[in-house]
């Protein structure tokens, strides 16, 4: 079996050899060359480079309409199984995933690894990265996962991730340098499906703006309701308005708050809390009652710890958290930043009445951690390299036209490459994020993790706030075309997208 070490989990074995290819087609240094396309042969090339031990691990997704119950209400909806979440996937870096697709919903889909840096071809998107898998029809996955870390997967067709279809996928460090006695993994989730409509009527409604006369606030100032939207969630730190949509439940794992999971464990047990945002529309701020987390980890990458009272989490923002319980029952709240709203689970050591649906632990309003405030671990910090590319992306559009962009241009699924922020393999790439309008924005970049400043987290979700520059830097390693986009489904989907293209 091949060593394995951290570092070339990572990428930084893959650069050099890549490039070698590169030149030997030679092409390298044009930067007017034609795009990487997912089926050439430099994508196979760069597979072939990664640290696998050539074990195969096999996996079913049946995406299908199915039922559940939420809190004593029966929602029909799209999921993967007959689980909310979708059955976790748990593999070791090095491993070769092989997940078959069986697509049974009414449309066509796909899988997005959200986090994973893997083959280009593999990343799931219809129309960039492979054609749409068609209703009835199954499809392959299979590549190396070198990315050891907290992270998930979901659809990347319309506002299909806004119904039951997200699963975690946890991947093991070999040579995991945390100890802890327990783990579990929290996904957080705002749901309408089946409900209050569906994610396509929702999509439908925002379209046509949110100008309809009716701004402001509600009777006690708080957020208010028009159909689907919601006027006047604002957010402190988000920075102002913190969402555009109603949802009248958030979940943990599937449960509302009348009818939470339980974690239970020893008094004094050292937990790993895996955090994952599946949200369409909503941040959340976690907090368990009566502990202090250490942050270990964001976006699956380590940080220098840091002990807070609450962390925030836009939508596919991760967090792993370790703490040490106490003897008791604990609520574990996730707080829907600016919507007035909480979801909910338990966790107990000992005996105790359970806590109240609404209850909202002190900790929710103690020290909370931006992630532009965490360091990278030493292990994953790039090294030190003057940029030789520089692409600004600035967010852009307003809540009342409803026209979310990426420097003023909506994508077009259909001419994908228009406007796209050419890199050519090897180089740094240091990246402008500018948010210029009046609401946050959770940037998420396909196929790499960039790392926030000189020597912050490594992330491939970052929160945006309205009127922040952002500067992040990547090692362009991983050839291929990798949309750049906001993580708010709708915002999303309207336009506020892009692509990262490599030149060959
Ligand atoms: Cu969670 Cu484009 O992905
Ligand atoms: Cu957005």
């Amino acid at each position: 079996m091949p060593e394995i070490n951290r570092r070339s989990f990572i990428g930084g074995g893959i650069a050099l050899s890549g490039l070698g290819l590169l030149a030997a087609c030679g092409k390298s240094g044009a930067s007017s060359g034609a795009l990487v396309k997912p089926t050439d042969a430099i994508v196979d090339a760069v597979e072939k480079e990664r640290a696998g031990t050539g074990k195969v691990r096999k996996f079913t997704l049946r995406a299908a309409e199915t039922e559940f119950d939420l809190g004593g209400r029966t929602v029909r909806t799209w999921g993967y199984g007959d689980e909310l979440p979708g059955k976790e996937l748990r593999l070791t870096a090095g491993d070769t995933i092989e997940a078959t697709l069986e697509n049974r919903l009414p449309e066509e889909s796909s899988v997005h690894w959200h986090g994973l840096a893997m083959r280009n071809d593999m990343d799931g998107v219809p129309h960039v990265t492979q054609d749409p898998v068609k209703a009835g029809k199954d499809f392959t996955y299979r590549f190396i996962v070198d990315t050891p870390g907290t992270h998930w997967f979901h659809p990347h067709t319309g506002t299909q991730i806004d119904r039951g279809l997200y699963a975690p996928i946890i991947v093991d460090d070999p040579r995991e340098p945390l100890s802890y006695d327990e783990e579990w993994t929290v996904m957080l989730d705002d749901w309408l499906d089946g409900v209050d409509g569906t994610p396509d009527d929702v999509l439908e409604e925002v379209r046509g703006g949110m100008d309809h006369g009716a701004h402001g606030m509600g009777d006690g100032g708080g957020p208010m309701r028009m159909g689907s939207m919601l006027m006047g969630a604002t957010s402190d730190l988000l920075g102002g308005d913190a969402g555009d949509v109603f949802y009248p439940m958030h979940l943990i794992n599937g449960r509302p708050g009348n009818d939470p999971r339980t974690f239970k464990a020893e008094p004094g047990a050292r937990v790993r809390i895996r955090l994952v945002n599946a949200g369409g529309d909503t941040a959340y701020r976690v907090a368990l009652g009566g502990h202090r987390m250490t942050v270990t980890h964001t976006d699956g990458h380590p940080v220098e710890h840091r002990e807070v009272d609450a962390v925030l989490l836009g939508m596919g923002e991760r967090y792993d958290v370790l703490v040490t319980l106490d003897d008791g029952v604990f609520p574990l709240v996730a707080l829907a930043e600016g919507k007035d709203e909480t979801a909910l689970a338990v966790v107990r050591t000992g005996s105790g009445r359970a806590p109240g649906e609404k209850v909202r632990p002190d900790e929710l309003d103690g020290e909370v951690v931006h992630s532009t405030e965490l360091t990278a671990d030493p292990s994953v910090r790039l090294e030190k390299r003057k940029p030789e590319v520089r692409h600004e992306v600035e967010l852009t559009g307003s809540m009342a036209a409803y026209d979310w962009a990426i420097n003023g241009r909506r994508f077009d699924h259909g001419k994908p490459t228009e406007g796209a922020f050419k890199v050519e393999q090897g180089q740094r790439v240091r990246v402008v994020f500018t948010n210029s309008t009046e609401m946050w924005h959770p940037m998420h970049l396909h196929g790499h993790t960039f790392q926030v400043g000189s020597k912050g987290p490594r992330k491939d979700t970052l929160i945006v706030l309205p009127g922040e520059t952002v500067e992040v830097d990547f090692d362009a390693d991983n050839p291929g075309r990798w949309l750049v986009h906001c993580h708010n489904i709708y915002h999303g989907e309207v336009g506020m997208m892009g692509l990262v293209a490599y030149t060959s």
